[in-house]
């Protein structure tokens, strides 16, 4: 009996990260987001996230953070709570070229990928 709960949890488990709304092309350095399947402004502030965000590191980071919640680089909780600062401190990063409208339009945008990485 408790095999077939534990193959029904692993059928359940396969299904979830089949129809996982992040969609993650690539890995390692190159891991990066499938944007195809986002809304039309979403798409747009993918491509100023790819500009803005990959001048110091790859876009890696930011797919782990969403993947796993978790930011690399401190192990500070990555959520809703804590997007908008984290994206704020890269902002203020001595020659980060990202404006405070840069900042609040990849935040919105981390907002909407948080809501997607959650989805099964
Ligand atoms: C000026 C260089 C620079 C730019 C531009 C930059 N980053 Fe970073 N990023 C860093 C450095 C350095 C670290 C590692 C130290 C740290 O976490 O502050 C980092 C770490 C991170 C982390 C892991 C943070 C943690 O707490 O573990 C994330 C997520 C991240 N960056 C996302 C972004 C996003 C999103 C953007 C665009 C809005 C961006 N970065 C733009 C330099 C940059």
């Amino acid at each position: 009996m408790k095999q077939i709960f534990f193959t029904l949890f692993l059928c359940l488990l396969c299904t979830a990260s089949a129809h996982a709304a992040l969609k993650v092309i690539g890995s390692g350095d190159n891991k990066q987001l499938d944007p195809a399947g986002f809304p039309p402004v979403m798409k747009s502030s993918y491509q100023l996230m790819q500009t803005k965000c990959t001048s110091c590191h790859t876009l890696d980071r930011v797919v782990s953070a969403l993947q796993t919640g978790i930011a690399p680089t401190t192990l500070l909780e990555f959520n809703k709570k804590t997007a908008r600062d984290h994206c704020m401190k890269m902002a203020r990063k001595p020659h980060a070229n990202i404006s405070q409208q840069d900042a609040k339009t990849i935040t919105e945008l981390l907002y909407y990928l948080i809501d997607e990485a959650a989805k099964k």
